[in-house]
């Protein structure tokens, strides 16, 4: 039922830094992610290639990229938002790319100063362009549960949006919590929505916030709906600049914790994940949120 595999897609260098209010210096960001690949994760999303100014924690994307020393067999997916962030991306060798879709009105237009239906025009030359150069193409999908704003969201919008965002060429699609406010029998109906709608559970990955606690109960759930793509971020660093009460991602050692405990191969070392967020949480000065980091290392 579960599966024997599961690709551990690790956002803490992007999801969670992108929160840090204190500019991190470039060559402790090259490090974390140096540190989270020797860990055993392949695929390390490293930055964003945002606007500046609305992001400006990864203002740096370009110099970060430059001073990357990629390691065999791991990849480093960047955010990008438009033609312009994909001009950057480009230019900088990126190989792999994520845009970033809102399942709602109220969040598209405070995180991408776009709405619901515009959203798609910003993507859809993007997506074709990536594709064109090469690149694989991630969709993530935002407030697929709940949003600050407007409150429980229908799946039935949430299999329409990211059915809209896989139709324009994207491999795959991270349906995100992105204010933690998910239960696992909403994480099954909502899969179950998407499987009603011919999309495979292969297309899929979750992305879960842990604000309620609920991170890894609904993680189990999805690998039970046979997902076998979770994202989490080292020591649970993160939230989202622009939806005030997303609070930590699911942490990635809590993950590994739950997969080793299930039989999941994951190709993640434990030990040296949580010293990679140890590491990191010395110099952000607060310890990490993740209970495993805590049980193994207090
Ligand atoms: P905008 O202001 O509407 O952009 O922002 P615009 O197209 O009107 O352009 C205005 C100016 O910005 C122009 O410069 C552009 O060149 C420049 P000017 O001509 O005035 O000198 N510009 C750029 N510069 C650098 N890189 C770019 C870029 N684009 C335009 N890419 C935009 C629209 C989408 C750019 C803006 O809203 C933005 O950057 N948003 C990003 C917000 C963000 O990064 N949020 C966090 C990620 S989402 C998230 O965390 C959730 C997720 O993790 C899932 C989960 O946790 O659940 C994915
Ligand atoms: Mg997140």
């Amino acid at each position: 039922e579960l599966p024997d595999s599961v690709t551990i897609w690790e956002v803490g260098p992007r999801d969670g830094l992108q929160n840090e209010s204190s500019i991190v210096d470039v060559a402790v960001k090259l490090e974390f992610i140096d540190r989270l690949a020797r860990a055993g994760l392949s695929i390390v999303e490293s930055t964003s290639f945002v606007h500046p100014k609305w992001v400006p924690q990864l203002a740096d994307a370009e110099e970060l990229l430059a001073g990357l020393s990629p390691a065999a067999g791991v990849r480093y997916p960047v955010l990008v938002p438009n033609e312009r962030g994909l001009e950057r991306a480009i230019r900088a060798g990126v190989a792999d790319i994520a845009i970033f879709g809102s399942a709602t009105r109220s969040f598209a237009e405070r995180n991408l100063n776009s709405d619901l239906d515009a959203q798609f025009e910003m993507f859809a030359p993007v997506v074709a362009g990536a594709r064109e150069a090469g690149m694989t193409v991630r969709a993530y999908i935002s407030m697929a549960f709940g949003d600050p704003w407007e409150g429980p969201v229908d799946p039935a919008q949430v299999v329409s949006v990211g059915n809209r965002l896989l139709e324009l060429g994207c491999t795959q699609l991270s349906i995100g919590d992105t204010i933690g406010v998910a239960t696992a029998g909403h994480v099954e109906q909502l899969l179950d929505g998407f499987r009603a709608a011919g999309t495979g559970m292969d297309a899929l990955a979750v992305h879960f916030h842990d604000t309620y606690g609920q991170a890894l109960a609904n993680t189990f759930a999805a690998l039970r709906c046979g997902v076998r793509t979770v994202d989490s971020s080292a020591g649970g660093l993160g939230g989202c600049p622009y939806a005030e009460s997303a609070t930590g991602n699911l942490a990635t050692e809590d993950l590994v914790w739950l997969l080793d405990g299930l039989g999941v191969r994951h190709g993640v070392d434990l030990d040296l994940l949580a010293d990679a967020s140890v590491w990191l949480a010395e110099r952000l000065g607060r310890p990490s949120p993740s209970r495993v980091v805590r049980a193994l290392r207090d």
